[in-house]
């Protein structure tokens, strides 16, 4: 039996649709050009997606056309991308979890013409990246990469790393509601060490505390006592985000996506930025055309 993955519902599919778009419309350009390209699936999981709500009845419902969309997004992001045409040149698929790298595994088996194509490597996302971006010569190389994380596993130095490549292009999906917007309390003057750590290593500066709180005057029983407030709305922090991106990549969607789950809250941002001052514009073009709400 294939071992499958369970998260995720309709956001999911929506992110693994945009990034497909994407990687489908970078494969056909790359392939009438001169450079090596690859598919860098850094939180590769398993290969699959089990739709957690499935189930026969549920499917009578549907459509055949549904049924065909249902079936393609139980597909992870590996499987997706090793069907996409025309082909990558490389696939490497990162994945720090043991078993999850060992259902990974079986793609050599199911994608036997790609075999020699696929790389598949069990480690830490943050510092095989780190490595690679660093020490790899990138001139005649070309790469998309994806991170795909659950939570706040990425550090700015690995984003840093990415940019200054100049030859990657980024699919992010930002912790938004389901990690930073819970580490930013209310009122900072209450915020553990530890979290100010992880906000500062997610965002690579200390610069959003002075963007997202600001001072205010209280009236107490004691008399007056200045507070540290948030004052950062969805809106604002999705800005700031881009704003960082901005001062690494060449260039940057200004149209993150916003994915929410099934009782509407606000889980993660999608965000893309590429790395190549030549490649940057069309690229920016495509995937905000594909990151708008359809
Ligand atoms: C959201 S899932 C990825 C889903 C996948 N992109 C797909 O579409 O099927 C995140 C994956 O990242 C893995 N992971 C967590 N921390 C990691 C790290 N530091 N480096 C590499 N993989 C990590 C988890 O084991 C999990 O399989």
């Amino acid at each position: 039996m294939i071992e499958t993955h369970e998260f995720g519902g309709n956001w999911t599919e929506e992110k693994l649709k945009r990034v497909e778009k994407y990687l489908k419309a970078y494969a056909t350009i790359m392939n009438k050009q001169n450079f090596r390209f690859a598919y860098i699936d850094a939180f590769a999981g398993t290969g699959h997606i089990e739709e957690k709500n499935k189930t026969d009845n549920q499917i009578f419902l549907f459509q055949q056309n549904d049924i065909k969309e249902i079936e393609t997004y139980s597909k992870g992001s590996a499987r997706i991308a090793l069907e996409i045409k025309p082909e990558f040149d490389k696939y490497i698929f990162i994945e720090k979890s043991r078993k999850h790298f060992t259902e990974l595994l079986k793609l050599k088996e199911e994608f036997k013409n790609k075999e020699k194509k696929i790389d598949l490597i069990n480690t830490d996302a943050n510092s095989w990246i780190i490595d690679r971006c660093n020490n790899y010569k990138w001139q005649n190389n070309r790469a998309v990469l994806f991170l795909d994380p659950y939570g706040m596993q990425v550090n700015w130095e690995t984003i840093k790393a990415i940019a200054n490549t100049e030859a990657i292009d980024l699919w992010y999906l930002f912790p938004f509601g389901i990690g930073v917007n819970r580490l930013l309390k209310k009122d900072a003057g209450n915020m553990p060490i530890s979290w100010e750590a992880k906000l500062n290593s997610i965002f690579g500066t200390t610069d959003w505390k002075e963007a997202f709180y600001s001072e205010t005057l209280e009236t107490t029983l004691f008399g007056n006592e200045t507070k540290t407030v948030k004052d950062a709305d969805f809106n604002k922090i999705s800005k700031f985000i881009v704003k960082r991106l901005k001062s690494i990549f060449a260039g940057v969607a200004e149209n993150p996506l916003l994915l929410r789950n099934s009782k509407n809250n606000p889980l993660y941002l999608l965000y893309f930025a590429s790395g190549n001052p030549v490649g940057a514009k069309t690229a920016i073009k495509i995937a905000q055309d594909i990151l708008k709400r359809q």
